[in-house]
Parts: C-alpha cells; sequence; structure tokens
C-alpha cells in the first residue's frame, strides 16, 4: 500500500519509518520540502532537525502535503491540530476522496501555555470537523490517546495489552486502520462507533496531559479491563 504522512513531527517520523520497515511505500508530506530539509535547529523537546532523521530512513521521500496524497491509496493526519483543515485543504479535495484518512492529531491550544485546552470539544471534535469539511474522505480517528512511541511500537510497555480505539463512519476503513494497528503490535482495538465518538478519544487529552506530569513521562496507556 502507499502511504501519506502528512506530518513531519514526531507522529509523521514514528509512523512513517515503521510503515516503511513493514514494507509499505511511504511519502512525508510538509509546507515546503526544500525549507524543512534546511532546516538545522533541533525542532521542539529536543527532536533532531528532520533532515537527520531523513537521512537514517533513505526509503522514505519527502514531498508536499499534495504530491503526497495524490499517490497515496491511504493518508495519515500527523498535523498540529490548529493547521490541519488548512494542511488538508493544500493536500487537496480531490486527493482525499474515496481514500482511508487516518487522523492522529490533537487540536491543541497551546496559546495560554501549560495545559494546553482543546480548540473544540463536549458536542464537537477535529475528526468530525475534518469529515464533515471532506465528505468523500473516509476518516478513521485512533492513535491520538497515546504518545508517539506507543503508537507503533506497544511493547515497549512492560504490560504491552494496552488499548487503543478507532472512531468512523465507514466500517470498512476502520477495519483497514485496524490492520495497520495489529501489523504495529495492538492487540486490543476498540471501535466506539461512528465519528461523532471521537470527541472522547480527543477529550482524553485533558487527562492524558496531567498525567504525562504526574508520572514524568509520556510512556503510559489506557488499558480498558472488562
Ligand atoms: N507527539 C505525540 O506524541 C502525539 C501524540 C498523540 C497525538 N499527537 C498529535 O499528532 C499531531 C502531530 O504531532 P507532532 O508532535 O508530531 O507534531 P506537531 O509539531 O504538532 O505538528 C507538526 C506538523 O504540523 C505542520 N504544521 C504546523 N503548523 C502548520 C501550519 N500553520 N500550516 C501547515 N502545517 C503546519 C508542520 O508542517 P511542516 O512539516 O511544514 O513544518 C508539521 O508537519 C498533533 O496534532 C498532535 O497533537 C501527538
Amino acid at each position: 500500500v502507499e502511504i501519506a504522512i502528512l506530518g513531519t513531527g514526531s507522529v509523521g517520523r514514528a509512523l512513517a519509518g515503521r510503515l516503511a520497515g513493514l514494507g509499505h511505500g511511504v511519502t512525508v508530506g510538509t509546507r515546503d520540502p526544500q525549507a524543512t530539509l534546511a532546516r538545522a535547529a533541533p525542532g521542539p523537546m529536543g527532536a533532531p532537525p528532520f533532515r537527520d532523521w531523513a537521512a537514517a530512513h533513505s526509503a522514505v521521500r519527502l514531498a508536499t502535503y499534495a504530491e503526497a496524497a495524490s499517490g497515496a491509496d491511504l493518508i495519515v493526519n500527523a498535523t498540529s491540530g490548529a493547521a490541519t483543515l488548512a494542511v488538508l485543504e493544500a493536500a487537496g479535495r480531490d486527493n482525499l476522496a474515496g481514500k482511508v484518512l487516518l487522523d492522529i492529531s490533537n487540536a491543541l491550544d497551546t496559546t495560554r501555555g501549560f495545559p494546553p485546552t482543546l480548540l473544540m470539544e463536549g458536542t464537537d471534535s477535529l475528526a468530525e470537523r475534518i469529515q464533515a469539511a471532506f465528505p468523500d474522505a473516509r476518516v478513521v480517528k485512533s492513535l491520538n490517546t497515546l504518545t508517539a512511541a506507543l503508537m507503533v511500537e506497544p511493547g515497549r510497555l512492560a504490560d504491552g495489552e494496552h488499548t487503543v480505539f478507532v472512531s468512523g463512519n465507514d466500517a470498512e476503513a476502520k477495519g483497514v486502520v485496524s490492520g495497520l494497528l495489529k501489523s504495529f503490535g495492538h492487540t486490543d482495538v476498540i471501535d466506539l462507533g461512528d465519528i461523532t465518538t471521537a470527541r472522547g478519544q480527543e477529550m482524553w487529552l485533558a487527562l492524558w496531559l496531567r498525567l504525562m506530569t504526574a508520572l514524568q513521562t509520556p510512556m503510559f496507556n489506557l488499558k480498558i479491563v472488562r
């Protein structure tokens, strides 16, 4: 499968590296590939510049959002939640039509410091905004509930049996995403229901952020015991 990962941050890198390792064709999308490769300063949280990561992952291509999306069968949104709708517009409506769109973003408002708040909540979610804005895309919300390293390598926790979720209106699209999650090593994937169920996944961030502070690490996850 040809996969476009929109986003060059820690989530985009984790997904791109893991999917390429599993044998998928992967193109990472960014605003301006030249500018992204020219950046020499470390990113947020001291992440190495993208070019260093790219040099160690030569099978992964870098392109504009539109170029990446046009050649892909499946698209992953790993961009800043505040920028997501603009990024998807730049990726091109026609390039999203009919395709599975795995949305990992969190709609964080970071303008007032820590902890960030959510740009929408309660009776709304970013995943619903995406589905409404791009009705022909098959949006599946998943993986926004845990840190990037654990998204693609759940076994890094001593108890690797923890839980991830899928939300979306298209059962077949959720099946495709669940298959990818299982290929990463996830064993407990709960289908929450239609795209409105993404609200719960997105609002979990309020507790996730406080847990990260309390535990002094992002290396934890939910395990739904029943
Ligand atoms: N980090 C985690 O562990 C984690 C866990 C769960 C969910 N998430 C969510 O996953 C998403 C990605 O997180 P991240 O930490 O990897 O990276 P991030 O810093 O949140 O986002 C980086 C990406 O957003 C793009 N971007 C930022 N502002 C933009 C703008 N104004 N216009 C167009 N594009 C813009 C950047 O484009 P360029 O490439 O052009 O610079 C870059 O590709 C976020 O929504 C985050 O909340 C993150």
